[in-house]
Formats: structure tokens, C-alpha cells, sequence
């Protein structure tokens, strides 16, 4: 989530398509593996490498489903067939199935195609090309525990107005050799929110919605470099009349979207950068956990041990206090 969640968008109201849809997915309390695979070089931003013993430690938390963010776009060749590097397509294939081994759910997806969101239609073939080869190297693990996310968080130009063209050829390439394995995929302005409001998606019974909530981002993004020049100041505190207000309004957006297709979206990604207070965090994913878990929604938090930490990798523990927010248990 970056820039873009400033903008104040204006949801208009649209009649959502009547979608054939398989039942919510069971993801039930999830963690994001972010900014490990990602960077050319794995723990490349700050991170450590992904080992058997974080699955089995999330999973031992009380967590059901793992969100494996992966960078493949630069990573593959530019020209059709867009060659994934097999050494990267094998250490995907090793994490993947570390997390498989470990009895957890994974939502596999591409993330940080940058070009995409640039010119969507003119990479819709690229991502294509990728799926083509993702999809046939995990199509043979069980399709109640492996799901496929198609591109993470459109924005810049990847918006409503070409979001189903340039997907439409990825879920294609998916369902050649995956014809009936859950995929999920998120609507513009970096799947916040109020992309649920006019978030259309291909005719597919085993496509997935989801979103990402950041929201009050003044206080999540505190300080965060990435968001632009000027990012919003260290010190903003969590739990404001209006911050509350504004939690029960966006549940509501949810609802409504609920009512309207009766589809129950993803949570994918939430959390607070840690430049917040632990307390201050806790506060925030308590409040949102709590506001959105009768909904039924899975949600996400990002992520398990960099910049949005869940996980103390120096002091190899379990930064107190956030699985309880999260409605896990806290003790280890
Ligand atoms: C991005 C991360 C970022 C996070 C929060 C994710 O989608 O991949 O780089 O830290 O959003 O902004």
C-alpha cells in the first residue's frame, strides 16, 4: 500500500456482475512472508532467509495460511516465453513447499511487477507468460491448500478500466494446466478498500476478491520512506473518535460488497510499520481484527518478520502482544 491511499476515492456505486463463486476460502488467521522473495537477492531488503522452521513455528501460532509474496518479473526473461530463472523458480518451489509440509495454506503471488503497473496492457502477456509456468510447476499440489494471487495491488495505470484485459490472459495461462484452482486478485488503487465498491473480476466460479487495509494510512505508514517524499510524521497515534468512525465505515464498505455479490473477499495485507509503538501496533491490529472478524473475512497481517514485524528475528521471539491482537493465542 504506498501513495495512492491518500487519495480520497470516491467510490461510485456500480452494479457489481453476477458471478458464479465457489465458497469463501478458509483462510482464517494468515502472515505474509514479505520482502523475502521479493528482492533480487533473497533477505536482500533487511530480511533473513525463509527455513522449514518459520513455517512450522507460524503454524505452531495458531496460523492457518501463509501469503508468499514473490517478485518474478525481474527474474524472467523480457521476451516470450518470458523464461522464469530455473535456480529462482526452484528456491520458490522449496519455500512453497516448506509451508505445504508444514500444514499450511499458501497464497502464492506476483508481486512488484512494476512495469505492469506502468503500461498494463502492453505487459498482459508477460504476466501470462509467467503464470504459464508458475501454474504448471505447482499443479500438482492439492488445490485446498496451495491458491494463486495473480498481480499484487494495481495502481498507477493498472486500473478498472483495463484491469480485467490484463488479467484475463493470466488466468487463462493458470487454467490451461490449474482449470480449477482458487485464484484471488484485488481491484485498483492498490486494492484498498473502496476498490470493492467497482471491483469487477473475470466470469471464473474459483476466483477469489481481495483487498488490503491500511487504513487510517497516517498512522500505518508513519514514517515509511517508500510512500514518497514527504511520508506521514512519526507520532501519530492510533485510536482516535475518528479512527474508530472510520473502522466501522469501512466494515460497512465491506458489508456492502458482501450483500451485493455474495462473495467474502481476502484481507491480504494489514498492519502498522514499526517505526509505531509495539503498543501502538497491538492497539491497531486489535481494533481491526476485532471490527472485521464477525464479517468472516480471512485477513493477512504483514508481515512476519521485516518492516511490519510479527516475529523478532535478533531476539528469535514473538514480538509480545501481537498474535493475541491478531485473536491468536499467546503463548509459545
Ligand atoms: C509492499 C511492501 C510494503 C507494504 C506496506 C506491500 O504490498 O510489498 O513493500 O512494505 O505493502 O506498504
Amino acid at each position: 500500500m504506498k501513495k495512492a491511499a491518500f487519495a480520497a476515492i470516491l467510490a461510485l456505486s456500480v452494479s457489481a456482475p453476477a458471478l458464479a463463486h465457489s465458497d469463501p476460502l478458509p483462510v482464517g488467521a494468515c502472515i505474509n512472508m514479505g520482502n523475502s522473495l521479493e528482492p533480487m537477492q533473497e533477505g536482500g531488503w533487511g530480511g533473513q532467509d525463509i527455513v522449514p522452521a518459520d513455517f512450522q513455528r507460524i503454524k505452531a501460532a495458531g496460523f492457518e495460511t501463509v501469503r508468499i509474496p514473490v517478485r518474478w518479473s525481474n527474474k524472467s526473461a523480457d521476451e516470450a516465453p518470458y523464461t522464469i530463472d530455473p535456480k529462482f523458480m526452484a528456491r520458490v518451489t522449496e519455500v512453497v513447499d516448506a509451508a505445504l509440509a508444514a500444514d499450511l495454506k499458501v497464497m502464492l503471488n506476483s508481486h512488484h511487477f512494476d512495469e505492469i503497473h506502468k503500461d498494463p496492457l502492453g505487459n498482459a502477456d508477460k504476466l501470462a507468460g509467467m503464470w504459464t509456468q508458475i501454474a504448471a510447476q505447482f499443479a500438482d499440489r492439492p488445490e485446498d491448500q496451495l491458491w494463486f494471487e495473480i498481480e499484487n495491488e494495481p495502481h498507477e495505470n493498472f486500473n478498472n478500466s483495463n484491469l480485467v484485459a490484463t488479467i484475463t490472459p493470466a488466468l487463462a495461462a493458470i487454467r490451461a494446466s490449474n482449470p480449477t484452482r482458487a485464484v484471488i486478485m484485488g481491484g485498483e488503487f492498490w486494492s484498498g478498500i473502496d476498490s470493492l465498491a467497482t471491483l469487477d473480476l473475470p466470469d471464473d466460479p474459483n476466483i477469489h476478491p481481495t483487498f488490503h487495509y491500511y487504513e487510517p494510512f497516517d498512522f500505518t505508514h508513519q514514517g515509511a520512506s517508500w510512500v514518497g517524499d514527504k511520508p506521514p510524521p512519526v507520532g501519530r497515534l492510533y485510536g482516535t473518535q475518528a479512527d474508530a468512525e472510520r473502522l466501522e465505515a469501512d466494515v460497512a464498505k465491506l458489508q456492502a460488497y458482501m450483500t451485493r455479490t455474495g462473495m467474502t473477499p481476502i484481507m491480504g495485507e494489514t498492519g502498522a510499520y514499526d517505526k509505531a509503538p509495539l503498543e501502538q501496533r497491538v492497539a491497531y491490529h486489535t481494533a481491526v481484527t476485532e471490527a472485521f472478524a464477525p464479517s468472516g473475512v480471512g485477513m493477512c497481517a504483514w508481515a512476519y518478520a521485516n518492516t511490519f514485524p510479527f516475529w523478532d528475528h535478533s531476539k528469535g521471539e514473538w514480538l509480545p502482544g501481537l498474535r493475541a491482537a491478531f485473536g491468536l493465542p499467546e503463548d509459545d
